[in-house]
C-alpha cells in the first residue's frame, strides 16, 4: 500500500522536530560550556548526535516508502537557562512533548491502516520511554544536589563519561 501524502507530511514534520531537538541540545551544550560545566556539555553533545540519528531514521523511512523527504526551516532554540536544573527540566518537558507527537503519529498510522508506519514508530515509542527516563534521572540528581557546588561538580564528571550509543555509532546514518 502506498504511503499517504498526509503521513509523509507528518513524518517530515517529525523529522524537522528531531533536528530541532538536536539543535536544542547543542544549544544546551553551549550553555554548559559557558558556565564551565564541560561534563554536562559532553552529555548534551552525545544527545545532539542521538537526535540526529532519530532524524535520519525518519529520513530513511520516508525515502524507503517512496515518499519525498522535505526539509523545513529549523526554529532557533533558546540560548540561556537559569541553572543546570532549569536546563534539564526544560529538556524533560521537551521530551514529553516529543512523546505526545510520536503518540499522535501512531494514532494517525492506525487511522490510515498504515501498518508499516505503525511498525516503524514502535521503535520511537520505546525510545521515548528511555529518553524521558534519562532526562528525569538527571533532573532528580540535580534536585538532590541543590546548591552544593561539590555535588554539581561530581555530577559533571559523571555525565562527562557518556558516550555515543553503539546503535548510533553503527547506524551509519551520520556517516553517509
Ligand atoms: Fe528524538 Fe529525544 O527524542
Amino acid at each position: 500500500m502506498a504511503i499517504s501524502d498526509r503521513v509523509v507530511r507528518e513524518l517530515n514534520l517529525q523529522l524537522n522536530r528531531e533536528i530541532y531537538s538536536a539543535y536544542l541540545y547543542l544549544s544546551m551544550a553551549a550553555y554548559f560550556e559557558s558556565v564551565g560545566l564541560r561534563g554536562f556539555s559532553k552529555w548534551m553533545k552525545v544527545q545532539w548526535r542521538e537526535e540526529l540519528m532519530h532524524a535520519m531514521k525518519f529520513f530513511d523511512y520516508i525515502a524507503s516508502r517512496g515518499g519525498r523527504v522535505e526539509l523545513y526551516a529549523i526554529e532557533a532554540p533558546p540560548k540561556d537557562w537559569k541553572s543546570p536544573l532549569d536546563a534539564f527540566e526544560f529538556a524533560l518537558a521537551h521530551e514529553k512533548e516529543v512523546t505526545k507527537r510520536i503518540s499522535n503519529l501512531v494514532e494517525l498510522a492506525i487511522a490510515e491502516k498504515d501498518h508499516a508506519t505503525f511498525n516503524m514508530l514502535q521503535w520511537f515509542v520505546n525510545e521515548q520511554v528511555e529518553e524521558e527516563q534519562s532526562f528525569e534521572e538527571v533532573v532528580l540528581k540535580l534536585k538532590l544536589a541543590g546548591n552544593d557546588t561539590r555535588a554539581i561538580l561530581f555530577l559533571d564528571s559523571e555525565l562527562g563519561k557518556r558516550e555515543v550509543s553503539a546503535e548510533n555509532e553503527s547506524s551509519g546514518a551520520l556517516q553517509d
